[in-house]
């Protein structure tokens, strides 16, 4: 951002005119500063969703939706999926530089050494219903760590935050596995520390009956590439929840808790599955695609997986997984009904004016779900592979938030439409 405040805007009310300097951010966007709104004219602003409002300064990640860019730390994403591990990409969005080798190293080893969970974590992960959502089961067991590792939750001492950052990272696979193999009834799996990061995720999750060979890397690579593809969105409804939760100086255990229940809902990344369910439905209805889209554009229902506040364009990131889908989809025989389903809703939806005149593309989780489920993912566990992915994202937003001069409370306004004073009953 910046600091050069002799770009103004002046805003003309009732009591006089106001000047209010202008930002200017490292890819020229302006930003208009209100903080003095309030105290010199009374007056608040309305923006239901946030939707033109910048709530901080970040250099972690740049968007542009209308020409469908997306950048971690200046790198593109296109670049990342393809030449960068999972790891990588973590350790640049959390830290900010690519690591060099011996870096990279000591970080993969720090998170193979903290992947265990306490036993007592363990055989309460175990205690939770185990047909309950893995998402509620893993917010509630992420929450929990802020009791076991309570010499790591203190967001005041630095140490104490990038030790939390490890056992974050590396606990985090270990219990979402654990959540799925208790759902299937199976003995949980403990980590193995001779496999990478991916690796030990699925070995985790499918013990023996991961894919081996050649049909094993594939997994790795298309998991990977998935993990890196969600890393961080920039101000997403998740990422902004552990923002808001972490500026109460909550500790990051629970900041990262509520992201995960907010990445739960259907709007957010509990859409890859509901695409699916969507796509299920379909299929088993057996209603053609264009009554289906009738149905959508008489408002329904919406096309779950089109659509994104920010992209007005095609979502860079359903371009790479949709190349991914193909790939993995190739590797069966027969081809997958429900990935030719959802090829097809997307090619009539581009045709439909409906979603061409409200540029509704299609976004990160309308193939993903198709990819999970070929590996053999259930529906439910969809959401859970998005928080992996977007773990190092929260991470590097709550702590960026630590070192922001301009840190504050997040305490919004309101725009009150209510009732004015009334009598209490009785009261005369
Ligand atoms: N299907 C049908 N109509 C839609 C859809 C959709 N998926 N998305 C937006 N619209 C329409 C909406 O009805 C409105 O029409 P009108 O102007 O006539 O009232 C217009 O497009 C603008 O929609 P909006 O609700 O104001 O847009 P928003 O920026 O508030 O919402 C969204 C963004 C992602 C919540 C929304 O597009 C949506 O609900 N999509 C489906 C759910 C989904 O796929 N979510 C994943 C988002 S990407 C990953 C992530 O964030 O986790």
């Amino acid at each position: 951002m910046s600091d050069d405040k002799e770009r103004t805007v002046e805003l003309h009310y009732e009591g006089g005119v106001l000047k209010l300097p202008v930002f200017t951010g490292t890819e020229g966007e302006s930003t208009i500063e209100l903080k003095t709104l309030l105290g010199s004219t009374g007056m608040t602003t309305l923006d239901p969703g946030f939707g033109n409002t910048a709530s901080c300064s970040s250099k972690i990640t740049y968007i542009d939706g209308a020409a469908g860019i997306l950048r971690y730390r200046g790198y593109p994403i296109e670049d990342l999926a393809v030449h960068s591990t999972f790891l990588e990409t973590a350790y640049l969005v959390i830290y900010g530089e690519l690591p060099e080798p011996g870096r990279l190293k000591e970080f993969s080893d720090k998170l193979r050494d903290n992947a265990d969970i306490p036993a007592e974590m363990g055989a309460f992960i175990d205690a939770m219903p185990r047909n309950g959502h893995p998402m509620a089961l893993m917010a509630g067991a992420v929450n929990t760590l802020a009791a076991y590792y309570e010499d790591s939750a203190d967001p005041e001492d630095e140490d104490q935050v990038e030790l939390a950052t490890i056992r974050l990272m590396a606990k985090l696979p270990t219990i979402a596995a654990r959540i799925y193999r208790n759902s299937i009834g199976e003995t949980p799996i403990d980590p193995d520390d001779s496999l990478d990061y991916v690796d030990n995720f699925i070995r985790m999750t499918f013990g023996d009956k991961a894919p081996s060979g050649e049909l094993g890397d594939l997994f790795n690579k298309a998991v990977g590439m998935l993990l890196v593809l969600h890393a961080d969105h920039e101000l997403n409804c998740s990422t902004a929840t552990v923002r808001v939760v972490g500026s109460a100086k909550a500790d990051i255990f629970a900041s990262v808790a509520s992201g995960i229940n907010a990445l739960s809902g259907p709007s957010h990344g509990g859409a890859n599955q509901a695409v699916l369910e969507m796509l299920e439905e379909i299929r088993d209805s057996g209603i053609s695609i264009e009554d289906f889209l009738e149905k959508v554009k008489a408002r329904e229902m919406r096309l779950m997986g089109f659509g994104h506040r920010v992209y007005k364009n095609f979502d860079p990131r359903s371009k790479e997984i949709k190349v991914l889908a193909s790939q993995i989809l190739d590797q069966h025989d027969s081809p997958d009904e429900l990935f030719a389903l959802a090829l097809k809703l997307e090619a009539a939806a581009l045709q439909d004016s409906y979603f061409t005149e409200r540029k509704l593309y299609p976004n990160v989780d309308f193939y993903t779900g198709v990819i999970y489920r070929t590996m053999g993912f259930p529906t439910n566990m969809f959401t859970v592979l998005f928080a992996l992915g977007r773990l190092p994202g929260w991470i590097a937003h709550y702590r960026e938030q630590l070192h922001d001069p301009a840190f504050r409370i997040a305490r919004p306004r309101q725009h009150y439409v209510g009732s004015n004073e009334r009598r209490y009953p009785g009261q005369g």
